[in-house]
């Protein structure tokens, strides 16, 4: 399904500082054009992280294949954005994972970068953990992670490297539960700190064909994950906080590899 629409009738492309304000905020707001050209798959984008990850690239010029399991709620968050597709997908499936791949490279010849977002947290302590609840942390932060970065690397090796000899890049968003156990969520800690060593991992296999493997780290962010009780009365990072630190990973020269971003509030408490 075409998603293509165009720019302007969002209100979200106003930025932060809306239309009439005097001082412009020094991230969200300034597009520069700095990934005109690039093709970027952005999953978890019908939310929360991965959908201001999405917007964020978008803006910049890059072509924008977002993916989440809910189609509707992707078109409408990505909607307004003339150069995003939405792609219903579920990162726990294989095979629908490489059909993704498959379109993006098929109709641009490249995938430049993947931002894995996509994710779910069960707060239980472990004794109190179910079987699904385990399952379903592990499949989708941790397995559905390992499908879509073995994607990206397999369609990025493949490819011709930019003028700057970059192939691609791959941003796992992590989280500080990924370095730290978190107490009362113990099977999220578990498949994050997988990610980590997941990616360690892939970063060594890859970084002398040119590709770029980066974990960004954030600490709480406002999105529906965090929207609990228990959490309220934590200060928490935005979701373009987050999107400003992967364009700024992105975007560092083609030699520098930023290996691990930790993003925290300035006063969480
Ligand atoms: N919020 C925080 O404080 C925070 C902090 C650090 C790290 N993180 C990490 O950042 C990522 C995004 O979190 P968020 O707060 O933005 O969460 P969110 O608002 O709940 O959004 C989660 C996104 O993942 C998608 N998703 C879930 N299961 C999926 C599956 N099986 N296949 C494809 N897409 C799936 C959801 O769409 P569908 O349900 O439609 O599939 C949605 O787009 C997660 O990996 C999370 O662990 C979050």
């Amino acid at each position: 399904m075409d998603t293509r629409r165009t720019w302007g009738d969002s209100a979200g492309d106003l930025g932060e500082s809306g239309a009439g304000s005097a001082i412009p905020s020094a991230g969200v707001a300034a597009t520069r054009g700095l990934l005109v050209g690039r093709v970027a798959v952005v999953t978890g984008a019908s939310r929360g992280i991965g959908a201001g990850v999405a917007r964020r690239l978008g803006r910049e010029g890059a072509v924008v294949y977002g993916a989440a399991r809910t189609l509707s709620d992707l078109e409408a968050e990505l909607a307004g954005m003339p150069n995003a597709r939405s792609v219903g997908v579920d990162v726990t499936d294989s095979e629908a994972v490489a059909a993704l791949f498959r379109e993006a490279v098929d109709r641009h010849g490249r995938v430049d970068y993947l931002i894995n977002a996509a994710g779910v947290l069960h707060r239980a302590p472990l004794a109190e953990t179910t079987d699904g609840e385990w399952a379903e942390s592990l499949a989708v932060n941790l397995t559905g992670v390992f499908f879509c970065s073995r994607e990206a690397v397999r369609r990025m090796r493949a490819q011709a490297p930019d003028a700057g000899g970059v192939r691609g890049h791959v941003v796992q968003i992590v989280s500080g539960a990924g370095v730290r156990g978190w107490v009362g969520s113990g099977a999220y800690s578990a498949a994050k700190f997988g990610v980590m060593g997941l990616s360690e991992v892939l970063r060594q296999e890859v970084r002398g064909l040119g590709i770029k493997v980066t974990e960004v780290l954030p600490g709480m962010v406002a999105t529906a994950m965090t929207e609990r009780s228990e959490f309220e009365r934590r200060n928490k990072l935005a979701v373009d906080d987050v999107a400003d630190a992967v364009l700024t990973v992105l975007t560092a020269s083609p030699a520098a590899l930023i290996q691990r971003l930790d993003l925290r509030h300035l006063q969480p408490e």
